[in-house]
């Protein structure tokens, strides 16, 4: 969970003898070699290095942008939040690409990834050194796409899923899919382990999942509200507020659908009804906000991603919700 996962929520949930995921999507090189020496020196045991596999943004629409800002300072203005416009010249993103030399240098050897597929050359480069990596699938159609394209296994995200959505087909539109249909239809139709991810929780949960056809499952909200979260006080107080009804998806804080709880900058962004810029530049224009907001415990501007079971978490360290997790089974 990009914002969220540390280094030592990582390794803890490694230790505990889980998964644990780094994330590093849209970070640099040199950050993420950081990132992983920090995890490795916290654990023996193997964790996953979560990628971001979207494409690259086309043309710039500098006016679309233009109007995104005039809003954002106003708004921000009116909040008493510092706005400081941005040179969209400046822009810079790092792509999947510029990482898998690290992964490879680093010996990572699960590499997980969402928002679209690994282009062949990288596929290639992970299987020659014997990375196993994992896809992540919104709808059947993604599945079997990412399927064909190599991976050795896949999450499937279904729509009660907090954070942002992994789906990536341009040609249907958002998938919407529960994780009760989604997952056992993959099932059918795709001959690899699928990691359910979406609403789970407990042990009833859990196993709900492997009777759809799970071979494991992802947990995200769930830590949030973790010890080793980098979650602010006022987004662990939102998490454990929240009810089922409490997100939304929305596109206002990045540019691509994600589901979050849902505040007040998420609806003054769907009242003004402006046209939300392409992923990597909504959410550069919006980082200095998110990070504000977080740092200040301003809850109307932190982007609150959290799944629909997200107010069944609790305060505990990573180890202890993952140890519950297993122990219930
Ligand atoms: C705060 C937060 C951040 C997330 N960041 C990422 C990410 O960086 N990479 C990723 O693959 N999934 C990310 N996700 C999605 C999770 O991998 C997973 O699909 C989701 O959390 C499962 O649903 P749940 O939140 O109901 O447990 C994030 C989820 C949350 C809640």
């Amino acid at each position: 969970m990009l914002g969220v996962t540390t280094p030592a929520m990582v390794a803890a949930v490694a230790n505990a003898g889980a998964l644990g995921s780094l994330p590093v999507g849209g970070l640099s090189p040199e950050r993420t070699r950081e990132l992983i020496r920090e995890t490795k020196a916290l654990t023996n045991r193997p964790f996953a290095v979560n990628l971001f596999a979207h494409k690259p943004a086309g043309e710039v629409n500098r006016e679309e942008i233009g109007i995104m800002q005039d809003f954002l300072a106003e708004l921000c203005q009116e909040f008493n939040i510092p706005y400081e416009r941005k040179d969209i010249d400046t822009f810079r993103f790092y792509y999947y690409e510029d990482l898998i030399d690290v992964l490879l240098e680093e010996r990572i050897s699960i590499v997980s990834f969402t928002f679209g597929e690994l282009k062949a050359e990288a596929m290639s480069a992970f299987k020659q050194n014997g990375v196993v990596t994992i896809g992540s699938a919104t709808s059947v159609a993604e599945a079997k796409a990412l399927a064909l394209s190599g991976v050795d296994a896949l999450t499937i995200q279904g729509i009660e899923a907090g954070g942002h959505r992994s789906s990536f087909l341009a040609d249907q539109a958002l998938p919407q899919v529960g994780l009760f249909s989604l997952l056992p239809q993959v099932a059918d139709e795709v001959n690899l382990p699928l990691l359910a991810a979406g609403g789970i929780y407990n042990t009833r949960t859990v196993k709900a999942a492997f009777a759809l056809g799970a071979s494991g499952i992802q947990v995200g909200s769930l830590l949030v509200t973790a010890d080793e979260s980098l979650a602010s006080e006022a987004y662990k107080e939102a998490i454990l507020g929240a009810r089922d009804t409490s997100t939304a998806l929305t596109r206002a804080f990045s540019g691509r659908w994600a589901r979050g709880i849902q505040n007040t900058f998420m609806q003054r962004m769907d009242e003004k009804c402006i046209t939300i810029p392409y992923y990597t530049f909504q959410n550069q224009l919006m980082s200095l906000v998110r990070a504000y907001a977080q740092k200040h415990n301003v809850k109307d501007f932190i982007a609150l991603w959290a799944g629909q079971s997200a107010g069944k978490s609790v305060r505990a360290s990573s180890h202890e919700i993952v140890m519950r997790l297993i122990d219930m089974l």
